[in-house]
């Protein structure tokens, strides 16, 4: 059940790059059955074709779709003067992103920068692109990017992807105060796990796992259901969040919190009672 309005997003043209699977095709879902008119990219058409196929069987809806490989930049142009040829895009969704577990130090230059490129680069190639129109237009926007812990925190074993996000994280924040005058909002979402093939395939080896499973590192002890994340990425590019910008909003089951509280934060919470009760002060009984 959707605590939105069924039009809430009526009248709104989407971009949702990478949106041809995983959590941004569970975004695209939820835009356009809140009436959102969807475009989705990636480099990938089988998967987009299908994803077109399957939108128009489950929601009765024909979506966009375009191959574009964001880390080129000439194709990004090409890309948005197609969607612009039908209509001006209201909302860009950065949400294409690449990664994989690796020991920083055997990572060839061809492998930092095939995450880097697509990240960060990626990122800012259609948020400049969209951002230019939408000034000479005098158009207002809202661009989102999916950022991830790391952007924060930082993250071993996946440094390529930590330094993009959080060049991206850095990008929402200047371009807060630079377009905000335009009527050009940034905003972001930082999500904890939540399964996809993408991610888990590449990031979540059984090794990992069964050292210590997902759930054990967030503090709700579970990970996260598409629609929860849907239904935050509705509200920060819906009106009802026009004066929100600049913000990156975390949806992590408290993960990160676990985290910080370390190891020992986890054990404590199943100490047996008298564990706790030999750390009490002992009654004078003389
Ligand atoms: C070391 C690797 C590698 C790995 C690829 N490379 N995988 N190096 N360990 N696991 C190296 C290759 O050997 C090559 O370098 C270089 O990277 C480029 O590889 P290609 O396969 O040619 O690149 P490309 O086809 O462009 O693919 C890009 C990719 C791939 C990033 C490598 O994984 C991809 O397409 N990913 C898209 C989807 C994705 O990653 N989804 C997960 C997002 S989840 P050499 O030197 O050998 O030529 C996420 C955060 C989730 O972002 C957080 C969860 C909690
Ligand atoms: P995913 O299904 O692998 O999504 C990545 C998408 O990006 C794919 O559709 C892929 O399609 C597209 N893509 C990759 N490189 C591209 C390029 N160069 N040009 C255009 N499109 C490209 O993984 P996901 O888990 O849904 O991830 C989606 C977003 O959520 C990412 O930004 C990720 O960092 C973030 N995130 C995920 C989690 C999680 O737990 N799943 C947690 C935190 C953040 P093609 O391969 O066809 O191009």
């Amino acid at each position: 059940m959707s605590m939105y309005r069924p039009d809430l997003l009526a009248g709104k043209r989407i971009l949702i790059t990478g949106g041809g699977t995983g959590l941004g095709k569970s975004i695209g879902q939820r835009y356009v059955a809140l009436g959102a008119d969807l475009v989705i990219c990636g480099r990938r058409p089988d998967v987009l074709s299908q994803t077109a196929q399957e939108f128009k069987s489950t929601l009765g809806v024909d979506i966009e779709t375009h191959v574009c490989d964001v880390r080129d930049a000439q194709a990004v142009q090409d890309m948005m003067d197609a969607i612009w040829a039908k209509a001006p895009l209201d909302v860009l969704l950065n949400n294409a992103a690449g990664n994989f577990l690796a020991r920083t130090e055997r990572l060839s230059t061809r492998a930092f920068d095939a995450v880097v490129d697509i990240v960060l680069k990626g990122s800012a190639y259609c948020t400049l692109d969209v951002g230019r129109r939408w000034i000479e237009a005098g158009r207002p926007g809202t661009v989102m990017s999916i950022l991830t812990q790391s952007a924060l925190t930082g993250m071993p074993f996946t440094v390529p992807s930590a330094m993009a996000k959080a060049g991206a994280l850095a990008m929402i924040k200047s371009l807060a105060v630079e377009w905000g005058p335009y009527g050009i909002r940034t905003v972001g979402v930082v999500p904890g796990p939540f399964p996809t093939e993408g991610a888990w395939s590449r990031l979540m080896p059984q090794e990992r796992i069964g050292d210590a499973p997902i759930e054990q590192g967030v503090a709700l002890r579970r990970v996260g259901q598409h629609h929860e994340l849907a239904d935050l990425c509705v509200y920060l590019i819906s009106d009802s969040a026009a004066f929100i910008t600049g913000e990156a909003v975390i949806i992590d089951g408290g993960r990160m919190l676990q985290g910080a509280a370390g190891a020992s934060a986890y054990n404590m919470q199943h100490w047996p009672d008298s564990t706790w009760d030999s750390l009490k002060p002992k009654k004078n009984t003389a």
